[in-house]
Protein backbone atom coordinates (compact mmCIF):
# COMPACT_ATOMS: atom_id res chain seq x y z
CA UNK A 1 0.00 0.00 0.00
CA UNK A 2 3.02 1.96 0.83
CA UNK A 3 4.54 1.90 -2.17
CA UNK A 4 1.50 2.08 -4.32
CA UNK A 5 0.90 5.55 -2.51
CA UNK A 6 4.52 6.39 -2.87
CA UNK A 7 4.62 5.38 -6.83
CA UNK A 8 0.82 7.47 -7.93
CA UNK A 9 2.73 10.01 -5.72
CA UNK A 10 6.03 10.32 -7.59
CA UNK A 11 4.01 9.94 -11.06
CA UNK A 12 1.76 12.90 -9.95
CA UNK A 13 4.81 14.75 -9.27
CA UNK A 14 6.96 14.23 -12.28
CA UNK A 15 4.04 15.21 -14.82
CA UNK A 16 3.38 18.17 -12.98
CA UNK A 17 7.30 18.96 -13.24
CA UNK A 18 6.73 18.16 -17.11
CA UNK A 19 4.41 20.29 -17.39
CA UNK A 20 5.15 23.19 -15.68
CA UNK A 21 8.61 22.80 -18.36
CA UNK A 22 6.11 22.35 -20.75
CA UNK A 23 4.57 25.64 -20.29
CA UNK A 24 7.92 27.49 -19.27
CA UNK A 25 9.75 26.26 -22.74
CA UNK A 26 6.56 27.94 -24.41
CA UNK A 27 7.06 30.80 -22.63
CA UNK A 28 10.37 31.69 -23.35
CA UNK A 29 9.73 30.67 -27.06
CA UNK A 30 6.75 33.37 -26.78
CA UNK A 31 9.26 35.91 -25.12
CA UNK A 32 11.71 35.47 -27.48
CA UNK A 33 10.02 34.98 -31.24
CA UNK A 34 6.72 36.51 -30.50
CA UNK A 35 6.95 39.52 -28.01
CA UNK A 36 8.90 41.61 -30.68
CA UNK A 37 5.73 42.28 -32.91
CA UNK A 38 2.59 41.38 -30.25
CA UNK A 39 4.15 43.94 -27.59
CA UNK A 40 0.89 43.06 -25.19
CA UNK A 41 2.79 40.04 -24.50
CA UNK A 42 1.25 37.55 -22.65
CA UNK A 43 -1.85 40.16 -22.30
CA UNK A 44 -2.21 39.11 -25.84
CA UNK A 45 -2.19 35.62 -25.42
CA UNK A 46 -5.94 36.02 -23.02
CA UNK A 47 -7.40 37.71 -26.16
CA UNK A 48 -8.29 34.18 -27.51
CA UNK A 49 -9.78 31.57 -25.76
CA UNK A 50 -8.33 27.86 -25.49
CA UNK A 51 -10.18 26.74 -28.39
CA UNK A 52 -9.47 29.57 -30.52
CA UNK A 53 -5.28 28.83 -29.74
CA UNK A 54 -6.40 25.61 -30.59
CA UNK A 55 -7.61 25.75 -34.26
CA UNK A 56 -4.56 27.76 -34.71
CA UNK A 57 -2.00 25.37 -33.14
CA UNK A 58 -3.16 22.14 -34.79
CA UNK A 59 -0.87 20.38 -36.99
CA UNK A 60 2.26 22.04 -35.16
CA UNK A 61 0.51 25.53 -35.57
CA UNK A 62 -0.23 25.50 -39.31
CA UNK A 63 -3.13 27.82 -39.05
CA UNK A 64 -0.73 30.08 -37.13
CA UNK A 65 1.68 29.95 -39.34
CA UNK A 66 -0.62 30.70 -42.56
CA UNK A 67 -1.60 33.38 -41.12
CA UNK A 68 1.82 35.21 -40.91
CA UNK A 69 3.06 34.31 -44.16
CA UNK A 70 0.42 35.13 -45.88
CA UNK A 71 -0.53 38.14 -44.20
CA UNK A 72 0.62 41.69 -46.17
CA UNK A 73 1.07 43.25 -42.85
CA UNK A 74 4.41 45.67 -42.91
CA UNK A 75 7.02 43.69 -41.61
CA UNK A 76 5.86 40.44 -41.13
CA UNK A 77 8.16 39.37 -43.30
CA UNK A 78 10.52 39.52 -40.59
CA UNK A 79 8.68 36.22 -39.53
CA UNK A 80 8.66 33.84 -42.07
CA UNK A 81 12.06 32.46 -41.52
CA UNK A 82 11.20 31.50 -38.46
CA UNK A 83 7.42 30.06 -39.14
CA UNK A 84 9.35 28.10 -41.87
CA UNK A 85 11.75 26.88 -39.92
CA UNK A 86 12.02 23.09 -38.26
CA UNK A 87 12.36 24.64 -34.78
CA UNK A 88 8.78 26.37 -35.16
CA UNK A 89 7.22 23.10 -35.80
CA UNK A 90 9.36 20.90 -33.06
CA UNK A 91 8.41 24.06 -30.14
CA UNK A 92 4.75 24.38 -31.28
CA UNK A 93 3.79 22.08 -28.78
CA UNK A 94 5.00 23.73 -26.04
CA UNK A 95 4.47 27.18 -27.25
CA UNK A 96 0.81 25.64 -27.81
CA UNK A 97 0.99 24.48 -23.90
CA UNK A 98 1.82 28.22 -22.97
CA UNK A 99 -0.66 29.64 -25.08
CA UNK A 100 -3.44 27.41 -23.32
CA UNK A 101 -2.10 28.40 -20.25
CA UNK A 102 -2.84 32.31 -20.14
CA UNK A 103 -5.74 31.94 -22.61
CA UNK A 104 -8.92 33.92 -21.08
CA UNK A 105 -10.88 31.24 -20.10
CA UNK A 106 -8.06 29.62 -18.52
CA UNK A 107 -8.66 30.67 -14.89
CA UNK A 108 -5.02 32.30 -14.60
CA UNK A 109 -4.18 35.41 -15.10
CA UNK A 110 -0.69 36.76 -16.86
CA UNK A 111 1.72 38.12 -15.39
CA UNK A 112 2.38 42.16 -15.98
CA UNK A 113 5.23 42.65 -17.80
C1 LIG B 1 7.56 39.89 -37.48
C2 LIG B 1 6.40 40.16 -36.69
C3 LIG B 1 5.59 39.03 -36.09
C4 LIG B 1 6.04 37.96 -35.35
C5 LIG B 1 7.48 37.59 -35.03
C6 LIG B 1 4.88 37.25 -34.93
N1 LIG B 1 3.74 37.86 -35.40
FE1 LIG B 1 1.84 37.26 -35.07
N2 LIG B 1 1.18 38.65 -36.40
C7 LIG B 1 1.96 39.63 -36.98
C8 LIG B 1 1.12 40.45 -37.86
C9 LIG B 1 1.59 41.65 -38.68
C10 LIG B 1 -0.17 39.89 -37.77
C11 LIG B 1 -1.45 40.39 -38.50
C12 LIG B 1 -1.64 39.53 -39.72
C13 LIG B 1 -2.81 40.01 -40.53
O1 LIG B 1 -3.86 40.27 -39.96
O2 LIG B 1 -2.65 40.12 -41.75
C14 LIG B 1 -0.11 38.78 -36.85
C15 LIG B 1 -1.20 37.99 -36.49
C16 LIG B 1 -1.18 37.07 -35.45
C17 LIG B 1 -2.34 36.39 -34.93
C18 LIG B 1 -3.76 36.54 -35.42
C19 LIG B 1 -4.30 37.81 -34.83
C20 LIG B 1 -5.71 37.70 -34.41
O3 LIG B 1 -6.14 38.63 -33.70
O4 LIG B 1 -6.38 36.71 -34.70
C21 LIG B 1 -1.91 35.62 -33.91
C22 LIG B 1 -2.78 34.73 -33.02
C23 LIG B 1 -0.48 35.78 -33.80
N3 LIG B 1 -0.08 36.67 -34.75
C24 LIG B 1 0.31 35.14 -32.89
C25 LIG B 1 1.70 35.11 -32.95
C26 LIG B 1 2.54 34.23 -32.16
C27 LIG B 1 2.03 33.23 -31.13
C28 LIG B 1 3.82 34.49 -32.53
C29 LIG B 1 5.09 33.79 -32.04
C30 LIG B 1 5.18 32.37 -32.33
C31 LIG B 1 3.79 35.55 -33.53
N4 LIG B 1 2.48 35.88 -33.76
C32 LIG B 1 4.91 36.11 -34.12
C33 LIG B 1 3.30 39.83 -36.79
C34 LIG B 1 4.14 38.95 -36.12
Amino acid sequence: MNKFLISILSIFIFTSIALNAAVYKGQSEYVKKCVKCHKAGQAFVATKKKREWSVLMKEKGQKLAEIHLESEEKGVEDSHEYFESKAYGKNSKHLQDFLFEYASDSGNVPACN
